[in-house]
């Protein structure tokens, strides 16, 4: 190893971040293009990512299909620019390729609002309950799951499980109560655990907003709060909110979830207006800071000294990828691909 790779390694290893100087004169994305030929690797980026990362991804897409690419490419690495849950995914779904997130500490709060061994005791209490995780959750959450499911296919998977059989829903109790009501379910115990994101968002002011923009439609994700998603003219993943907007006749879009989705959401309807949903303080805080610590820097370095790299233990690859699996084959069957 040279001692730059060593220094690299040490670096990467022990703050999980890349402080490395990059050289400014470099083309970033002329060598990023070259490292993913030179090494066979796939880049998948969720559409929360920075524009710049998200146009230069093979493939860009909500967490079903970051998931269904993960599960099907045949490329030696998987380099994913998204949130740390996600990579998870993408080993258990390829345990023999090498899975690299360019910052460890890209993490979430919702899959963080959900620690395993408090959920262990949770899930003890309701011994005759199926569990349905939100794919926003760890790996080791997913070995006490059943049945996973993401924003695109929670319904299906809700109405896959027969209706007298009760169920858990983890992490997220903004999706639970959506998919309650959705379901007509009323066996349904919830977890009460948030997106820091999606429950920012301000009802009052966007209030005023749709007041001063009577022709906008509210287009939010099912992770914000029941009361925001009452006044929403569609509700969905991130793809569905994407796909919404191209089919809509109406012109302009109050978008109430992350900001990154907004850079599709232009690419693909030029002539049309997006507002961001404004949030209930000053910050920038409808932007997911676990998302955003993906740089171009960072990815091009990880790429090149293919750190920091996810593993997993044997047990929590194991036993948690049937619960991937279950939920990838139900959405086969409903016909629900990335779109
Ligand atoms: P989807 O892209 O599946 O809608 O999920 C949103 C999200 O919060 C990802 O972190
Ligand atoms: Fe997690 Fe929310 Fe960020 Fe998605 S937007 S990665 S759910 S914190």
């Amino acid at each position: 190893m040279t001692n730059h790779l060593a220094l690299a390694t040490q670096k990467l290893e022990n703050k999980g971040f890349l402080d490395i100087e990059v050289d400014p004169t470099l083309d970033l994305i002329a060598e990023i293009e070259k490292l993913k030929k030179e090494k066979n690797a796939v880049l998948l980026a969720h559409y929360y990512q920075d524009s710049e990362i998200q146009d230069i991804a093979d493939y860009i897409g909500d967490s079903l299909g970051l998931s269904q690419r993960a599960a099907k490419t045949d490329a030696d690495i998987i380099v994913f620019a998204g949130v740390h849950f996600m990579a998870e995914t993408a080993k258990m779904l390829s345990p023999k390729k090498k899975v690299l997130l360019p910052d460890l500490k890209a993490g979430c709060s919702l899959a963080d609002s959900c620690p395993p061994h408090l959920f262990r005791k949770f899930k003890e209490k309701y011994p005759d309950h199926v569990v349905v995780s939100y794919i926003n959750c760890t790996a080791e959450l997913k070995t006490l799951t059943d049945i996973c499911c993401t924003s695109t296919n929670a319904v299906q998977i809700i109405e896959s499980i027969p209706k007298e059989q009760p169920i858990i829903f983890a992490p997220d109790f903004n999706l639970g109560t959506y998919l309650k009501k959705k379901t007509g379910r009323e066996n349904m115990v919830l977890w009460n655990g948030s997106c820091m994101v999606h429950e920012i968002f301000s009802h009052e002011k966007i209030t005023k907003l749709m007041l001063r923009h009577p022709e906008a439609e509210l287009i939010a994700h099912p992770e914000c709060e029941a009361v925001l998603l009452e006044k929403a003219h569609f509700i969905g993943s991130t793809t569905g909110l994407l796909n919404y907007t191209k089919r809509s006749n109406s012109s302009t879009f109050i978008v109430a979830t992350e900001d990154g989705i907004i850079h599709q959401m232009k690419k693909a309807s030029p002539h049309k207006t997006f507002i961001s949903a404004p949030p209930n303080n000053t910050c920038a805080c409808n932007e997911c800071p676990h998302m955003k610590r993906n740089t171009i820097e960072k990815l091009y370095l990880c790429m090149k000294y293919e750190l920091p790299e996810i593993t997993l233990p044997q047990w929590v690859i194991e036993q948690g990828v049937a619960s991937i699996n279950k939920m990838l084959e139900v959405s086969a069957k409903a016909g629900l691909l990335a779109g």
